[in-house]
């Protein structure tokens, strides 16, 4: 699957290993709980699909009756969605279990009441007997496709004082149901899970175990939910999957694939952004690269991780695409989306990696010519292929050399791109206020780079206006706003097929 951003895995390349930001929590929740209610803080580590997650389970509390709080001190629960895609995923995890233990006890010793302390998502199957029994550290255990059961289990701990735990894994369940509560939202970009589980089984990746088989959600459930989300004032929205490119709803018995899957959310509306993550270069169609070229509103932009550049290593990663069938596929998408930019996944020392295969991979991305990369060393995760048949033998100074390298490299091709897009007018999508200044918006463009500029008047969270790039580092682009505009006329002006 492919892991998320300050949670946002489209966000620019950074310097740090950590570029996914996957190892950061994603803490919670602006709805204010009523008085009386239960009060649940979400804690969210991982991808973006678990911060979807996060707003199932909140949609699945909230139905019975439990607030939300971002505050520690107020929660009567604190539940945290875990990611296990890294080691030091799981150790942040457990340092925060630890503190919220200690809460607990305190709470309990000076009579204030109890902290239910409850661990989501990827972590839970695995470590369910260390966190129940050997450390004694949650009450709660819920896998990824038992949230509904959530409600009960809470119950359950409450009466009996005993950890309520169930991690079983589904074939079927999709949630597609469910009405996810968008808690932490800039109301302008969302993220709609479109499929759950990978049958992928690349050699590396404890995503398979899990969150098990993959399985898609109808087409009607997931309209739904866009054609609620545009009602609502949203203008982009990006579709979740481990592996987008193997979409198909099997439910609905209506063969619809992936590609046309999103022509029908680009018809939702002509101010509506459509982007996805992640796509499977094993499997990337060329009906999808020509709905990128004739579709306006679908975003010229690919996250399509390469993980490594020599043959050899993936082969062993058994990712079933060579260097060649992969640079193959990034001409012809640039054949047939002009303009098209891409993101990548790198993994820097795998098994075996020798400085030879090392270099492969700093050749493709010169090669490539990445606008952004997420960046990793490599961390054996148990029951995978690579853990139960290779050596993990690459000493970490040498891996943490080359991903240094991999990331020294990627930057400066990230600079030189950026640079070389001044003097561009560039439509963003504003998407609020800078980080940096109050008097400064930030917004994407179709590409997904982020540019900076000043507020104008009238311009507005929601709006797209006209940029002209007038500056950039390897993460930002600053410019100027030219005028604000439509997506619909900016499409039209620009030549683009506005509706097909
Ligand atoms: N070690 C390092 N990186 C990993 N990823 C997945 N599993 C591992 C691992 N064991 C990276 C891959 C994937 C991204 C989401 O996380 O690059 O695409
Ligand atoms: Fe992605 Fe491969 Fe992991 Fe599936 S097994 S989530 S395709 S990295």
């Amino acid at each position: 699957m492919q892991i998320l951003p300050d949670l946002d895995i489209l966000a620019p390349v950074s310097s740090a290993p950590d570029a996914r930001g996957i190892d950061q929590p994603h803490t919670v929740a602006a709805a204010p709980a009523a008085s009386g209610e239960k009060r649940v803080l979400i804690e969210t580590y991982g991808c973006q699909m678990n911060v979807a997650d996060s707003e199932l389970v909140a949609s699945i509390l909230g139905a019975r009756g439990y607030g939300l709080t971002e505050d520690e001190a107020d929660a009567d629960v604190v539940l945290i969605n875990t990611c296990a895609i890294r080691e030091k995923a799981e150790d942040r995890v457990r340092g925060r279990l630890a503190r919220f233990r200690a809460q607990k006890k305190d709470r309990l010793a000076s009579g204030e009441g109890d902290l239910t302390i409850g661990v989501l998502g990827c972590m839970a199957e695995r470590l369910r007997t260390k966190l129940l029994d050997q450390e004694k550290l949650v009450d709660l255990v819920v896998g990824p496709d038992a949230y509904r059961d959530l409600p009960r289990l809470l119950e359950e701990t409450g009466e009996t004082g005993q950890a309520a735990v169930n991690v079983q894994l589904s074939r079927e369940e999709t949630y597609a149901d469910l009405t996810p509560v968008r808690y932490d939202t800039n109301g302008v970009s969302a993220f709609v899970s479109i499929m759950r589980g990978c049958d992928n089984m690349c050699a590396f990746c404890v995503v398979p175990f899990t969150r098990g088989r993959e399985r898609s959600r109808p087409v009607t459930s997931i309209l739904a939910e866009c054609a609620q989300l545009v009602d609502a004032g949203y203008k982009e929205i990006t579709v979740l999957g481990q592996n987008v490119n193997s979409y198909h709803d099997e439910a609905s018995g209506a063969s619809v694939s992936f590609a046309e899957l999103l022509y029908r959310i680009s018809r939702l509306s002509p101010e509506l952004r459509v982007r996805y993550s992640t796509s499977h270069p094993k499997d990337c169609s060329d009906e999808l690269l020509h709905v990128h070229r004739e579709v306006a509103n679908v975003c010229d932009f690919i996250h399509l991780p390469v993980q490594h550049g020599n043959t050899d290593v993936l082969r062993r990663m058994r990712r079933t695409y060579t260097r060649e069938h992969y640079l193959d596929l990034i001409d012809r998408a640039r054949a047939i989306v002009p303009g098209v930019t891409f993101s990548t996944d790198i993994i820097a020392g795998f098994c075996g990696e020798t400085p030879e295969e090392h270099a492969d991979t700093l050749s493709l991305m010169e090669r490539v010519q990445y606008d952004h990369a997420f960046m990793f060393f490599y961390s054996e995760r148990p029951d995978t292929f690579a853990a139960r048949k290779y050596e993990d033998d690459v000493p970490e100074e040498v891996k943490k050399a080359r991903l240094s390298q991999i990331i020294a490299l990627q930057n400066s091709i990230s600079a030189v791109k950026n640079d070389a897009m001044i003097g561009r007018r560039e439509v963003v999508l504003v998407e609020g206020t800078s980080k940096r200044s109050d008097d400064q918006l930030k917004g994407r463009t179709d590409g997904n780079h982020m540019v900076v500029f000043d507020r104008a008047r009238g311009l507005q969270k929601g709006d797209y206006a006209e940029v002209l790039i007038t500056g950039s580092t390897s993460a930002t682009l600053f410019g100027d706003v030219t005028r604000a505009t439509t997506l619909e006329a900016a499409n039209a002006a620009s030549g683009e097929v506005v509706a097909i």
